[in-house]
């Protein structure tokens, strides 16, 4: 029998998870071999100073992830076969050392994950496993249903849960919305700097975007009211928090002028919600579809403040247009994934999602000021909270250029071309997500870099084209 004790001071999460996950470690570095006894529970709880309660649940834990098995009258042994399969990856930038990502706009690595090592052996030893796999009930639609509504609440969005629809994202809600409100050739405002997931779903459907100049706030209610006059636009999309690329939010005001002038001409307006959790809840303004309800779709998402791949989202709409709107997400997804919703309802519930919002909005604010140290004197926009920051890139410096020049040296960044609409020429900017990175060294390191090479400059070139 093995004398293995592993070392567990540093695991985090509760203590019978923590020696099913050293188990898991040790089979893969060999330090368990395949067949190997394994100490009795007395054993190795006397030696971990644990209960012997807890090695019997650590045990059962293992058992059921196939690292060990129970044979009756015989003890634990190491499976003489272990699963082999490899853990995916995942997108945060710590896979090279050296290379520095500020292109994807993900929220940091934030408690999530912990908390799901808790989570998912809860969910398989409460949940009735058919509801896991099979399409989810009505009655757990509903459940989903009025949970979502009470964290929408808590993010300054009250609605009654009946005009909620659950879904696999706000991507998904975007589609959705889009398809319930356009045909083909219409034509719908947004900012002249856009979130490239709607460019994407508006060329797809064949619908018209027209983009609105921006002011440092973002798009200017001048620009609104004349586009609405020359126009004819059937809806207005908007990411009134933290806007994406530019990281700002949309004033009260131009947020009042908006429900007004859409209730007076008609107009939907698509408030993309997303990254709303980042702002202070004394600071969050009053959302539009608080504005206008009758005339907004509001969309939200687990993306930004659980994870990203829960894929788990919800839309509140006016009543008129709910079918439609849950006709779209059938249409496209059929239903949201049973197993990550009940997490998300999980989180929602037992103040998981509460505390990831809180740990999000510090980290954000730690990770902005650390950049924006980094790039003192340069003009970054991003108001207190984003974890995207639009940087203007001062004289000679074009966008493509510079995004060039920095993935030489093994920094990635998003230019702005991608945010711009049809022809219209790409700004001098680009956009810095802070969330991809491992650390706040690393956003240290890496932007630290950047503002080298912007002072710089560019490599002077000289053109042979006459
Ligand atoms: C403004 C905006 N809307 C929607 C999304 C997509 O959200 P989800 O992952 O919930 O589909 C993103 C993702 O980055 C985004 O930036």
């Amino acid at each position: 029998m093995t004398t293995w004790t592993p070392d567990i001071a540093l695991k985090r999460g509760p203590r019978y998870i923590a020696i099913a996950e050293a188990i898991s470690d040790a089979v893969a570095t060999g330090d368990l071999a395949p067949g190997e006894r394994m100490p009795t529970h007395r054993d190795l709880a006397t030696r971990l100073g644990v209960t012997v309660g807890t090695v019997t649940r650590a045990y059962a834990e293992a058992i059921r992830r196939d690292l060990i098995t129970g044979e009756v009258g015989r003890g634990t042994f190491v499976r003489a076969t272990p699963m082999n399969f490899t853990p995916l990856s995942t997108r945060q930038d710590d896979a090279q050392p050296d290379v520095f990502d500020f292109a994807v706009n993900l929220p940091a690595q934030g408690i999530a994950a912990d908390r799901l090592r808790d989570t998912l052996p809860r969910m398989a030893a409460e949940a009735n496993p058919d509801t896991l796999v099979g399409y989810p009930a009505d009655s757990d639609l509903e459940i989903a249903r009025r949970s979502l509504a009470s964290f929408a609440e808590y993010l300054g969005a009250p609605f009654a849960p009946e005009r909620l629809i659950v879904n696999n994202g706000a991507q998904n809600g975007m589609l959705a919305a889009l398809l319930t409100l356009c045909r083909a050739g219409d034509t719908v405002l947004c900012d002249e700097l856009t979130y490239p997931g709607m460019k994407n779903l508006a060329r797809l459907l064949g619908v018209r975007l027209h983009g609105l100049a921006m002011d440092g706030h973002g798009m200017t209610v001048e620009a609104l009211e004349h586009a609405i006059l020359h126009h004819a636009p059937r809806a207005v999309y908007i990411v009134p928090n933290f806007q994406n690329p530019t990281g700002t939010i949309w004033p009260r005001d131009r947020r009042e002028a908006l429900a007004r002038l859409a209730t007076r001409h008609g107009i939907w307006i698509i408030e993309d919600d997303v990254f709303g959790f980042l702002a202070e809840d004394s600071e969050r303004l009053t959302p539009l579809a608080a504005l206008a309800p009758e005339r907004t779709i509001y969309l939200n998402s687990a993306a930004k403040c659980m994870g990203p791949g829960l894929r788990v989202g919800y839309m509140i709409g006016p009543t008129e247009l709910l079918p439609a709107l849950s006709a779209g997400i059938r249409l496209s997804t059929m239903t949201p994934a049973p197993l990550t919703l009940q997490v998300a309802v999980r989180w929602i519930e037992d103040g998981t999602a509460r505390d990831s919002c809180r740990w999000h909005r510090a980290e954000a604010r730690a990770r902005r000021n650390l950049a924006l140290q980094a790039l003192d004197g340069y003009n970054v926009y991003g108001d207190a909270g984003s974890y995207h920051l639009w940087l203007t890139l001062p004289e000679p410096w074009r966008s493509d250029e510079f995004t060039r020049s920095a993935r030489h040296r093994g920094i990635i960044v998003s230019a702005s071309d991608h945010f711009v609409l049809g022809r219209r020429a790409a700004p001098p900017a680009v956009r810095l997500g802070l969330g991809g990175s491992k650390s706040r060294a690393r956003i240290e390191e890496g932007l630290t870099r950047l503002a080298d090479m912007l002072r710089a400059g560019p490599v002077t070139t000289f053109s042979s084209i006459f």
